[in-house]
């Protein structure tokens, strides 16, 4: 029988962009692929190109093993339940045992970089579960997702329409990686095949400073932007003002202290040794964006 893979997930972002590039990349038949989603009626296009689509929510942990039945590969897409509360680990927790119980051969993982040495309030999430994956004995690919270049378009467009970026990342560095060389990596990845235990560190192919950002945007846009260096109280301060709801100003001003204290600076080839694609750099990324980062 076909080994059959399985992506969580399916209807996000970054799992459509898996899918996609499973099917159209790197040619996996789809008899050998199913999509998984706490709403498979969202599934539809997918669907209708030959792909198995399955509920697989898990939250509803007594539902994951037949979700999982009979497959080989399993790839979980970490969810977007960033509460503080325990939640997401609680969740992906539930995906690894029920992978095990259903027989599952390899666990795939989308972690972020360095969660083990990390200022991210969410990181212990990530930690967690690549603890969980290991202690769970199945074999393991672990992909380390750098940050997306599309998370520039949360802050960009404000800071570009008042001429001012407020951070308190300093002089530290970030390779962004665009989330379609993300996805394809990772389609890559899963259409290989694997012997080892191994993580991979998913990044763009350049890593910039704050201003240097700034000055790609500023270029990219035709728009002045300079940069308004705070420290972290400071830009806290400034985000309640703004009216960040208080919840995620703690995460969000975790990612400059991250940024600062260079936990995130690394460059690696991995994207490009996984997809065959040199992944996008920032300036075009930029670039091809502008009009969404004029507003
Ligand atoms: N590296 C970065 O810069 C970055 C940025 C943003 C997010 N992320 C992380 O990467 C993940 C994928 O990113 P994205 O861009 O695709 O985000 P997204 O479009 O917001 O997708 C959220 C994902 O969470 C899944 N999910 C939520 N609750 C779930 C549950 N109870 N059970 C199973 N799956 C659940 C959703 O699946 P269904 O709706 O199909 O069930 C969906 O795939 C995010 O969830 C987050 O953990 C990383």
């Amino acid at each position: 029988m076909t080994a059959r893979t399985l992506v969580t997930g399916a209807s996000g972002q970054l799992g459509t962009g898996v899918i996609e590039h499973l099917l159209s990349s790197f040619k996996m038949p789809a008899s050998a692929l199913v999509a998984g989603s706490r709403d498979p009626g969202k599934l539809k296009d997918i669907e209708a190109r030959g792909v198995e689509t399955r509920k697989a929510d898990f939250d509803d942990e007594n539902s994951l093993e037949a979700a999982f039945k009979g497959i080989d590969r399993l790839l979980i897409i970490s969810t977007d339940a960033l509460d503080g509360a325990g939640t997401r680990l609680r969740q992906h927790k539930a995906a690894v045992s029920a992978a095990k119980a259903a027989g599952v051969t390899r666990l795939f993982y989308t972690s972020m970089p360095n969660p083990e040495d990390s200022l991210i309030t969410f990181a212990p999430d990530h930690l967690g579960t690549e603890e969980a994956i290991k202690s769970s004995g199945l074999d393991y690919t672990i992909f380390r997702n750098g940050w997306y270049m599309e998370n520039l378009f949360m802050a960009l467009p404000q800071a570009l329409a008042s001429g001012q970026w407020y951070s308190s990342a300093g002089n530290g560095k970030i390779a962004h990686i665009a989330r379609d060389d993300i996805a394809r990596a990772i389609a890559g990845g899963l259409s290989a095949p694997a012997a080892e235990n191994v993580i991979h560190t998913l990044t763009g192919p350049v890593a910039h400073t704050t201003e240097e950002i700034a000055a790609l945007a500023s270029n990219a846009t035709g728009k002045p932007l300079s940069v308004v260096h705070l420290d972290d109280a400071q830009l806290a301060g400034g985000m309640a003002e703004a009216g960040v709801p208080a919840p995620f100003i703690p995460t969000f001003v975790s990612f400059d202290a991250n940024t600062r204290e260079g936990k995130i600076s690394m460059v690696t080839g991995d994207a490009a040794t996984l997809s065959g694609v040199e992944p996008t750099g920032l300036e075009s990324f930029l670039k091809a964006n502008s009009a969404v980062l004029s507003g």
